[in-house]
């Protein structure tokens, strides 16, 4: 087969992933490298711009061991951790500092002097975003304010701003194409989601000047060519994690809403052509654009979800594997009024309080391990429970079914939990692997490797459906415990 074969790169939080797809969206060969995270202060997260595009080197040419060539691929899809901001030299192609994670929260006080000089209003009906140190511009603007000479290669035009897409796509190319996408535009805090341009009063308002900024292109065309290969592969489709997971999950259609649970859990609603400005503090957000149609979605976005199983391993070591969690929770009927608060880098949506931090209330004598298993996952379900209902009250639509998709969605029992905590039908793909897919399709979109977006639909298979089955007092008194336990996990560093 020649000239068929898409490849995603998936480029992640805590890993680089490249998922190769044939003509039918099967994966074919994937490869996957962690690399590594820095925490050089408390409530800081770094990355090292190089380690992430070494890692996203080493699989593609793991993914090209294993059966596929580079003169099988017709295309390159990127998707990416969002918000992450990486800054370089123009000239030299070098970072001038690491990469500032989404999850970081140094620009947090900087955030609320904007909310008190009254901002909120003016950014939330340009960019559909609330102030938070979770997006770009307060990053990008902490390393001009911070980096020593970033100011006069700012003002000589000498320098690069992007996302992860935008670093990967001008390493690929050798720096010849310097793009992001709507997608990841939408959620840098400077773009006007309206008018799709970047925004001169917001532009003005964190002191960033223009010319660091990257053109921002389509999320379905080609952009130019990978050349670091040993022929030429054009780079034909970009969207942000999120958003490409929801065109994985094949809602294409207004209305249709899926949840991811990544590092975080991160549920979108597909709105169609209207970007709908929530009043329950979700973010309003361009999904992709297509052939010139702009689709837009609702975000709820949760800082923390399956990162809460990987801190019982890692942090305080419950578990020796994520996929013990399962029987260990399964090993007690209830969590006996323990609640487990995962908001270890403060509360996103719809909470947004940066100085909120993790808790675990309701201890008795009689906890053991697996109560403390077990509120984990109603932790992570209940903060996905709050977003379904911020939705459902901004859309005006009843949500009767939520598609999943990520890692810790072949845990049942989440699902289960989840189904019963929302009282409605929860469906699993086959292939979990979504927001890799949604990437393939945008690209093989533009290159012709898949027909259209409706002939995608063929595509999605269900693998399961989680209806709810305990009865609905007990899941109120749990919700109702959990709003106290988050009342009370609120302000906690302030
Ligand atoms: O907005 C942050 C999100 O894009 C991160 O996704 O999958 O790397 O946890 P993930």
């Amino acid at each position: 087969m020649s000239n068929k074969i898409i490849l995603a790169l998936d480029q992640g939080t805590t890993s680089s992933r490249t998922i190769a797809y044939n003509s039918e969206g099967k994966p074919i060969a994937t490869a996957q490298q962690d690399f590594e995270q820095l925490f050089p202060k408390n409530g800081w997260v770094e990355h090292d711009p190089e380690a992430i595009w070494q890692s996203q080197l080493k699989t593609i040419n793991e993914v090209f061991t294993k059966g596929t060539s580079a003169n099988d691929v017709a295309g390159i899809g990127i998707t990416n951790q969002r918000e992450t901001t990486i800054v370089w030299n123009k000239e030299t192609g070098e970072p001038i500092y690491n990469a500032i994670v989404w999850q970081d929260r140094r620009t947090a006080s900087y955030c609320d002097e904007l909310k008190s000089t009254g901002q909120e209003e003016l950014i939330q009906e340009k960019t559909g975003l609330i102030i938070d140190a979770y997006f770009s511009a307060t990053k990008l603007r902490w390393i001009l304010h911070n980096v020593p000479g970033v100011t006069d290669l700012a003002k000589n035009g000498k320098l690069c701003f992007g996302t992860v897409d935008t670093w990967l796509i001008y390493k690929l190319t050798k720096g010849k194409v310097f793009v992001t996408d709507v997608s990841n535009a939408s959620r840098t805090m400077l773009f006007n989601i309206h008018t799709l341009k970047w925004d001169d009063e917001l532009l003005e308002l964190f002191e960033i000047p223009k010319s660091v900024l990257p053109e921002v292109k389509s999320s379905s065309e080609v952009y130019g060519h990978a050349e670091i290969f040993d022929h030429k592969i054009p780079i034909c489709g970009i969207a942000g994690d999120q958003q490409a997971a929801l065109f994985g999950q094949l809602c294409t259609k207004k209305g249709m809403v899926k949840n991811t649970y990544g590092t975080g859990c991160f549920l979108l609603m597909n709105t169609d052509k209207k970007p709908v400005k929530s009043q329950n503090n979700l973010l309003t957000t361009v999904a992709w654009q297509i052939n010139g149609k702009t689709q837009y979605a609702l975000e709820g976005s949760v800082f923390v979800g399956g990162a809460a199983v990987q801190w019982l391993r890692d942090g305080i070591n419950l578990i020796d594997d994520a996929s013990e969690i399962e029987a260990l929770a399964s090993s007690v009927p209830d969590s006996d009024n323990v609640v487990v608060v995962p908001a270890f880098t403060g509360l996103g949506a719809p909470y947004w309080d940066p100085y909120a931090r993790g808790s675990i209330m309701g201890i008795s004598r009689g906890t053991t391990k697996g109560h403390i298993a077990r509120a984990t996952l109603e932790g992570i379900a209940l903060q996905v429970y709050d977003i379904v209902k911020a939705m459902e009250s901004d859309s005006n639509m009843h949500i009767t079914e939520l598609r999943v998709d990520g890692g810790a969605t072949a845990n049942n029992l989440l699902l289960q939990i989840q189904s019963d905590i929302f009282d409605c039908d929860v469906v699993r793909p086959t292939n979990l692997e979504t927001t890799a897919l949604g990437a393939a399709y945008l690209a093989g979109l533009a290159v012709g490797v898949f027909k259209s977006k409706d002939a995608l639909s063929e595509y999605w298979e269900k693998d399961k459906t989680f209806k709810p089955q305990t009865n609905k007092e007990g899941q109120l008194k749990l919700i109702k415990l959990w709003h106290k336990a988050v009342n009370r996990s609120k302000n906690w560093l302030e």
